[in-house]
């Protein structure tokens, strides 16, 4: 059984990087079901029912979130009506949406938990005793279980890996858009890599502007970041290869496309 997960998709060049590669990704990999997280998909800054429809259509079988959930208002319209979209679940009680699904994988069903860090971030509901209750929950219908952990903080990543190694599949963090290279299987057999890493724009910012970024920098001065419409782009994810029987990760590669790395 594998799970293709797509790091956090960034504007408009995210996206099409998604339409261009995926389907060679799948073709390649053939994994039984296929994750985005796509919280900075409209212009960096969460997403609209067109651009959710676009990245089902180019392959998504589920679309995480992460703390731009909210940042698009168009999100209220239509989250109640989608099957496959996933929000943080450590929001608080009365928040719309969902924090887990099942997805289907051919004869089997996939759980996909989303779940916001709380160190350098917003607050919100601990992700810890929150995110224990859904895989009591998961498991009680299938041994698959991926949960995007969206993060700034390493120790708190490395932290949820310990916390879930052995009762779920795989947890990979999204967030920081830099692809780290500390991909493994736990003792327990989950997988575990700290930030999967972004899709969009290459000569840039964590997929801004990097002009905008630096006069900020250097100056202090309140500048608005946008994402660039041209120039090099990259894709990030990984593929998690889980045991049939058990759900237990049997690996985790990375997946880095750029024109430094061009796919093969
Ligand atoms: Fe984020």
């Amino acid at each position: 059984m594998k799970l293709l997960f797509i790091g956090d998709v960034v504007g408009s060049p995210g996206r099409e990087m998604v339409e261009e590669y995926l389907p060679q990704i799948k073709e390649k990999y053939q994994p039984d079901c296929t994750v985005i997280n796509g919280e900075n998909a409209a212009s960096g800054r969460g997403i609209t029912e067109k651009i959710y429809r676009q990245l089902e259509a180019a392959g998504g079988d589920a679309i995480t979130m992460g703390n731009h959930t909210w940042d698009n208002r168009e999100i209220f319209q239509f989250i109640d009506q989608t099957s496959n979209l996933i929000r943080p679940a450590n929001y608080p009680k009365g928040a719309p949406g969902k924090g887990m699904q099942m997805i289907s994988a051919g004869s089997n069903e996939i759980a996909v938990i989303n779940l916001l860090g709380r160190t350098f971030m917003n607050p919100v509901d601990d992700p810890f005793p929150v995110v224990k209750k859904l895989v009591e929950e998961a498991r009680r219908h299938t041994p698959y279980i991926f949960v995007d952990f969206h993060a700034e903080a390493t120790s708190e990543k490395q932290a949820m890996g310990w916390y879930l190694d052995g009762k779920v599949s795989a947890v990979v963090g999204t967030h920081t858009h830099v692809q780290t290279a500390d991909n493994r299987v736990l003792p327990g057999g989950t997988a575990y890599l700290s930030d999967v890493g972004m899709t969009g724009p290459y000569d840039a910012v964590l997929g801004m502007e990097r002009e905008a970024v630096l006069k900020r920098f250097l100056t202090t001065l309140p500048t608005r970041f946008e994402v660039p419409k041209t120039g090099r782009t990259l894709l990030s994810g990984c593929l998690i290869h889980m045991d049939r029987k058990t759900g237990k990760a049997l690996s985790i590669d990375r997946i880095l496309i750029n024109e430094d790395r061009p796919f093969v």
